[in-house]
């Protein structure tokens, strides 16, 4: 099966099936999770895994 992923309007990308992630410090993330969801703003908190913090970053006065 082809992976999939899709983006969530102002929040993560949503991966479906295990997904293995590498980040730029060498650290190698493993989820098992049906569906993984990846940060794409930058402030989560528990990187590279989406923590919700998009959220509030979205409710800020531009
Ligand atoms: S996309 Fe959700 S915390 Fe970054």
């Amino acid at each position: 099966m082809t992976g999939r992923i899709r983006a969530c309007p102002g929040g993560p990308l949503l991966v479906d099936g295990e997904v293995e992630v590498t980040t730029e410090d060498g650290v190698v993330h493993r989820s098992t999770r049906p569906v993984s969801a990846l940060c794409r703003c930058g402030a989560s908190g528990r990187a590279p895994w989406c923590d919700g913090t998009h959220k509030l970053l979205d409710r800020r006065p531009t």
